[in-house]
């Protein structure tokens, strides 16, 4: 396959991502309690939707159709920030979760871009480059904004009593199966990680 088959499949993958992320990001911004973070979930919505027309712009300087390949690692992502938005945490605790669960989308973007970015340099798209660029600096950014809003929530997070309930049991089907699989991986591994010590 050559390079600049590679790269379009990459690319597919990151405009399946990008539009996951146009649907999933109002839930973010609904959920969560600060204003500050709401309002950077309602802002990098929009950049998102910009972000979903330059890669349309980057399919048409290539001559593909953008479509074709669905993204299975955003659409994982996404689903353990649906978990964190089940969580019957309180509120700044109940934000933290929802920072851990968006810095891990715009850090998977972050690593997209980024390999996309070095495949157009060496097909030298320079056109393509530039609008990749522009995603990337945008989602650079967004992380950023995110890490600083966080500081106040996990402070007040630290700040806030223990539940409770500290049972730690699994208690719903997904919380059972997500507990069975945690340990196999563990369990998978163990031989290896045991060589290394
Ligand atoms: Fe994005």
């Amino acid at each position: 396959m050559a390079l600049q088959d590679v790269l379009i499949d990459e690319l597919r993958d990151m405009y399946s991502a990008e539009n996951q992320l146009v649907k999933a990001l109002p839930k973010l911004a609904k959920g969560a309690k600060d204003a500050t973070l709401k309002q950077l979930f309602k802002d990098h919505l929009e950049e998102t939707k910009g972000q979903v027309l330059r890669l349309r712009e980057v399919f048409e300087h290539l001559g593909k159709k953008p479509t074709g390949q669905h993204c299975n690692g955003m659409e994982g992502v996404i689903e353990e920030g649906a978990d964190a938005l089940e969580k019957d945490e309180e509120g700044a605790s109940f934000d933290a979760g929802l920072v851990g669960a968006a810095l891990r989308t715009e850090h998977y973007e972050i690593a997209g871009y980024t390999a996309c970015i070095a495949m157009a340099e060496q097909l030298e798209l320079d056109d393509v480059v530039e609008l990749l660029q522009a995603n990337l600096d945008e989602e650079v950014a967004a992380a950023e904004k995110i890490t600083d809003a966080a500081q106040p929530i996990l402070e007040a997070a630290n700040e806030q009593p223990e539940e409770e309930d500290e049972d730690e049991a699994p208690k719903t089907a997904k919380e059972k199966t997500s507990d069975r699989k945690s340990k196999a991986d563990e369990k998978k591994a163990s031989a290896d990680v045991k060589k290394k010590r």
